[in-house]
């Protein structure tokens, strides 16, 4: 019993009607014959101590399948007999003196379409009772300790080891269903992404010299908050764009510089958006900025062009690639036939990263799974080459797949020291005037798209401003 536990101060209830979670439990049962599936829900996480915690966050596959955003709680499905359950606690007074009344577990399960309910202290015995009779138990791979523990005391595994028995097929099957996005959940990440808008758009008019970077951090973190949810993953702002993910937001803005944004917001449903902005400080950009600026704006542009059912987003990658590196040679930064800077990777200095992932209800939906999983099947592997190697989504793309679209270029003072000392790609790059763009710091341009059935659209009601025109408009507004 957790007594000052704010979180739980509210009236928990599923998102969806609850046909939707009794659809995708039969359809993951049309595809696991036999055994028991444990989708183990997430715990409190203290903070700094035990009744202090952080926002409750429900495991995404919990969330899937039994919809209930609540602590403490274990769904298990039944393949064999064709059962669902959840086992959990009911409040007692204690509970509902400190957190208010709280509907019943029975009444809860209900709302997501399932019948037997029992008290988590019976879950051991069911458990038992599977292995004793040499049934298949199915988990998926936990990646908070208090779940491994969990698993660790019901399974008899040591947590360490745990991970060999994590189960293939239920991943492989989760990772099908989750992958295709209903109408119910487009809708959602259309929200998330309309609460985005407003987070950029905030960010863009805040971006004047002499603010500090955790001023506007702070300020759209709020706006997430507002949107009923909270960010979908800790706000990167920074004038330091050249560093990926940065968290750092101490820096005084300062004139001339560039602002990156890549920030989202996670909805109460738990769907997220993943957007990246660039902003100069002062609201104009300089010219030397614009021409690095248009090339990643042309490479985003034409993923969405290129986007759609059939195509292996690993190629669509490739052209982006294609696009920075004849971008870049036209500037003069790099020289040579671009397919074969490209073949050899020689974009990486600029381009060290993938060009998107699957988004739903994790910004990164289902990383907890397995990147390759997720990403990557029998037809495409991962291209194991510096840069590339970070592409989270190369597989074919299919109609209701929701992903993102995150070209970017950067001047990373370590890497071009590095490769130029190295003579890594020496060839196609220029570096002493690469090295004239050592302050100039970075730009990525992110888009969220959903798969259509020719093509694709950008997810939320508006596209965030994305030309020079409209991005400078926006921080003079
Ligand atoms: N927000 C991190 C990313 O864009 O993948
Ligand atoms: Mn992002
Ligand atoms: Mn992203």
């Amino acid at each position: 019993m957790l007594l000052s536990n704010i979180y739980k101060n509210v009236i928990f209830h599923a998102m969806f009607p609850k046909e939707v979670y009794i659809e995708r439990r039969s359809r993951l049962r049309s595809k696991i014959r036999s055994g028991i599936a444990l989708f183990v829900g997430n715990f409190e996480m203290p903070m700094n101590y035990r009744s202090n915690t952080y926002r409750f966050r429900q495991d995404s596959s919990f969330l899937y399948f039994f919809g209930l955003n609540q602590p403490e709680l274990v769904g298990v499905m039944d393949f064999d007999a064709g059962t669902d359950s959840i086992y959990g606690n009911d409040v007692d007074i204690e509970d509902i003196i400190w957190m208010g009344p709280q509907p019943s577990l029975k009444e809860q399960a209900a709302g997501v379409g399932v019948v037997t309910t029992c008290p988590l202290k019976d879950l051991q015995g069911k458990v038992n009772a599977a292995i004793k009779a040499g049934r298949k138990i199915h988990f998926l791979p936990p990646y908070r300790h208090q779940n491994m523990m969990v698993l660790n005391d019901l399974l008899g595994v040591n947590y360490g080891v745990l991970s060999k028995y994590v189960s293939k097929e239920l991943v492989k099957a989760v990772v099908s269903l989750r992958s295709i996005k209903d109408s119910y959940e487009i809708a959602e990440i259309d929200n998330a992404c309309n609460v985005g808008y407003q987070m950029h758009v905030a960010a863009m008019r805040m971006c004047k010299p002499g603010v500090y970077e955790r001023e506007i951090a702070g300020f759209i973190e709020g706006i997430a908050l507002q949107g009923g949810g909270g960010v979908s993953f800790p706000v990167i702002l920074s004038q330091h764009g050249e560093t990926l993910h940065n968290h750092y937001h101490g820096n005084m803005l300062e004139a001339g510089k560039l602002m990156i944004t890549d920030a989202g917001a996670e909805i109460a449903s738990g769907y997220a958006s993943d957007f990246t902005r660039v902003t100069p400080v002062g609201g104009k950009f300089t010219q030397k900025q614009k021409d690095i600026y248009n090339i990643v704006l042309a490479a985003n542009n034409n993923t969405t062009m290129l986007a759609k059912p059939g195509v292996k987003y690993q190629d669509v990658h490739l052209a982006a690639a294609r696009t920075i590196t004849e971008g870049l040679m036209s500037l003069g930064l790099m020289h040579g036939n671009v397919d074969d800077a490209v073949k050899n990777g020689a974009h990486a200095l600029f381009f060290p990263h993938g060009l998107g992932h699957m988004m739903g209800l994790d910004v990164h939906d289902m990383e907890d799974l397995g990147e390759d999983f997720v990403g990557y099947d029998e037809e495409t592997s991962r291209i194991d080459q510096f840069g590339t190697a970070y592409l989270r989504l190369g597989r074919r793309l299919e109609p209701g797949f929701v992903i993102t679209n995150e070209p970017g270029i950067y001047f990373i003072p370590a890497l071009v020291q590095k490769w130029k000392e190295e003579k890594i790609n020496s060839s196609f790059i220029n570096f002493s005037k690469v090295e004239e763009y050592l302050d100039f710091g970075g730009i990525r341009l992110e888009d969220d798209l959903l798969i259509t059935d020719k093509g694709c659209r950008l997810l939320g009601k508006k596209r965030i401003p994305i030309t020079v025109e409209q991005v400078e408009e926006a921080a003079n507004s």
